[in-house]
């Protein structure tokens, strides 16, 4: 076994994991008691998992990663995916399984967007009935729409979605509206291309040659997040209000939200995240 590369988190990387915890044992609790009727089984599938643990920086402390927390949640998950790209973050992952020998834990090395599509949906559907909670948490635009319209016609996945809105911004040129590779990559994961006209306008510069140059307004968080939260509600019954994650100098990475079938899920998730926000009002 290599020696371990560890990963570096911030604080708000750790506000992200405990939002996720508080969600995984609401989730369970509820999926349990099904399993007193109909529900077979309960599965939690990390997309990305990266490597289990993560180090806090400027500490010497370790911070429980996705994995970790989902093998700790109270009542259990029946079943543990956890999906993984790097090699060595596998060999990682690979450890949990000598310590938790009990435990039903699926490590899968790839693309997380085939093996969700291939293995994983076609294994939870509502005719095995069986339920599954899908965390998604790429660094940057990882995740296809094509992914997220299969788990939603599967109608058998709660998605805990972490969308990486700096991943966008940095595609959103500011004098050039996206065209060729970045114009593909925004409609591989927003599906459409649509909302981002409304973003360019003609700029009061005079040109000096050709078309008239454009330029990019502001993209504000909380409307970027809305976009993509809103795409995805054309899938999803109900969808949670998005909380935007910031870094220590206030400036907004992520936006996390709760895409499901099931109303009182979102209400769950909505009163996590109002808390949430409350709290982090009253620390600024
Ligand atoms: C933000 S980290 C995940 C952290 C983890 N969820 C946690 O909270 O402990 C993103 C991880 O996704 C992995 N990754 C990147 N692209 C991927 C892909 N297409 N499929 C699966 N994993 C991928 C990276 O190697 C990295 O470990």
């Amino acid at each position: 076994m290599r020696r371990r590369v560890e990963d570096i988190v911030g604080k708000w990387t750790e506000e992200k994991l405990e939002l996720l915890e508080k969600y995984l044992r609401a989730y369970a609790t509820i999926m349990n008691k099904q399993k007193r009727t109909w529900l077979k089984a309960f599965h939690y599938i990390d997309a990305f998992a990266g490597s289990g643990r993560a180090r806090a920086k400027d500490e010497e402390r370790y911070i429980l990663g996705s994995p970790l927390r989902a093998l700790q949640c109270d009542p259990p998950f029946d079943c543990l995916w956890f999906i993984e790209l790097s090699p060595k973050r596998v060999e990682w992952l690979q450890r949990l399984q000598l310590e938790f020998p009990n435990r039903c834990i699926k490590i899968r090395k790839g693309d997380c967007n085939q093996i969700l599509r291939q293995e994983v949906i076609p294994q939870i559907t509502r005719q095995s009935q069986q339920r599954g909670l899908v965390f998604l948490d790429p660094y940057g635009l990882q995740v296809e729409w094509e992914t997220v319209v299969a788990l939603a016609k599967a109608r058998t996945f709660d998605v805990f979605v972490n969308f990486p809105l700096m991943a966008v911004t940095r595609v959103l040129k500011r004098d050039e509206p996206p065209k060729g590779w970045s114009k593909e990559l925004l409609v591989k994961v927003f599906g459409n291309d649509k909302w981002v006209e409304s973003l360019y306008r003609p700029s009061e510069q005079l040109p000096l040659f050709g078309k008239p140059p454009v330029i990019r307004d502001i993209v504000r968080a909380e409307w970027l997040a809305r976009i993509y939260s809103d795409q995805i509600a054309t899938l999803f019954p109900f969808v949670s209000k998005p909380v935007i994650m910031l870094n220590s100098k206030n400036a907004p990475l992520y936006a996390l939200f709760l895409a499901s079938h099931n109303k009182t899920a979102v209400k769950i998730v909505n009163d996590i995240f109002g808390r949430y926000e409350r709290l982090r009002e009253v620390g600024r």
